[in-house]
């Protein structure tokens, strides 16, 4: 309940009352607030219109005894202050098992005109992320069950939330607080109580700095589906691609390769031969041997594929996969003849993968070779000074564990 007034912005200082009931989930549309008609906000029935009740979705148990309500709610208020983000509102999800704390926030970024969400513990949250793909999500820290910290660790460490950002809300000067938010992956904090210039102008900037990362997200997906399908014009290599991404990341966790590295690997897959787009056909698609001079041609694939992908700071890991993967060890690979360790160590890992999944894959030009044939090659080529032998007997024992896992 909200029972008093902050003095300098002019809104409320939530003074505690848990007399609420706790609901779980909430889900307020743009523009509206609920439950604070008595309050110094002005968020009165004139100025938030009911619009919707009892959307209860599958993922909220219905309330049954009104002791854990989980309806969910639209209220609409007159206006909205969203304009930077075209007709896609922006939709935040506020979690504070503080029933007055979060009301408040919720009130004042409905009146902004975001899409509010709300829920009252941190276990479900990951769930709701998931469902509700929110722009922003306001997060307590102490909570009861999985507190802030716990919630913001796993929604940074996903591949498909660690866009989202998070705002900590803490107490002023919490210091250990704002260091351990920063440790799991914060990407601001607030005090209570809220000053409602400064949650405007956080959320608003958060939410535009989201919006920039995912334009970026997209160009690396229309990057990938790009390096599928050039894979899929080549008749030599079929589903290499796929095949690739899941070796690259069996082996990658069997070497105890750090998240990074293990993405870098899986997004090699996709994009080591991208540069291949820049090869002409007559070269690309020609059946039969290659003249020295085609093959020239055709070794500009890994340079054509670090232009495309140098523009894009996120694939600063995968470059040295796309520009190295044809080194050899002894330093007769291309294309800057590198050897030993100079080459790159994931470039060493994916090639690897690379050359056992071509051995063990059917082409026009061979048949599929079994996996012990496969490794009987490449411990030969190994022998030659081709690839790095201790790299290459780590990889017969990954084969070895991964079959029978398999
Ligand atoms: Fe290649």
């Amino acid at each position: 309940m909200i029972q008093g007034k902050f003095p300098n912005t002019g809104f409320i200082e939530p003074i505690i009352s848990e007399s609420d009931s706790p609901s779980k989930v909430k889900s307020i549309g743009s523009n509206h607030a609920t439950g604070l008609q008595d309050s110094s906000l002005d968020l009165s029935e004139e100025n938030l219109m009911l619009k919707d009740t009892q959307a209860v979705s599958s993922w909220m148990k219905p309330d049954v005894d009104g002791g854990d309500s989980l309806v969910s709610r639209t209220l609409q208020a007159d206006g909205s202050k969203v304009s930077d983000f075209d007709s896609d509102v922006p939709k935040i999800l506020v979690v504070d098992d503080h029933a007055a704390s979060r009301l408040t926030a919720v009130a004042l970024l409905a009146m902004e005109g975001y899409e509010v969400i709300e829920a009252d513990r941190g276990s479900i949250v990951v769930e709701l992320v998931t469902q509700k793909q929110p722009d922003l999500i306001l997060l307590d820290v102490m909570m009861p069950g999985m507190d802030g910290f716990e919630v913001c660790q796993l929604l940074k460490q996903d591949e498909q939330t660690r866009l989202i950002p998070v705002i900590f809300i803490t107490a002023l000067n919490d210091r250990r607080s704002r260091i351990r938010g920063i440790e799991v992956g914060a990407d601001d904090f607030l005090s209570k109580p809220f000053d409602r210039v400064e949650l405007s102008a956080r959320v608003k900037s958060l939410v535009r700095q989201k919006r920039l990362n995912e334009d970026l997200d997209h160009a690396e997906k229309v990057l990938f589906s790009i390096g599928i399908a050039i894979e899929s014009r080549d008749p030599n290599t079929g589903d290499h691609c796929h095949r690739l991404i899941k070796l690259g990341q069996a082996f990658g966790e069997y070497l105890q390769l750090s998240r990074n590295q293990i993405r870098d690997l899986v997004w090699g897959g996709y994009l080591h031969d991208i540069g291949k787009v820049g090869i002409p056909d007559s070269v690309l698609l020609k059946c039969g041997k290659l003249t020295s001079q085609e093959w020239e041609i055709m070794r500009q694939h890994v340079l054509i594929g670090e232009k495309i992908c140098q523009p894009l700071r996120s694939l600063r890991g995968v470059i040295p996969i796309i520009r190295h993967h044809h080194e050899r060890w002894n330093g007769s690979g291309y294309p800057d003849a590198l050897k030993g360790n100079e080459i790159p160590y994931l470039a060493q890992v994916f090639q690897i993968t690379d050359i056992y999944d071509a051995l063990t894959s059917e082409r026009p030009y061979k048949r599929a070779f079994s996996s012990e044939e496969a490794l009987v090659v490449m411990l030969e080529e190994t022998a030659l000074g081709w690839r790095n032998p201790v790299l290459m007997q780590q990889f017969v024992e990954f084969i070895h564990c991964w079959q029978e896992v398999e």
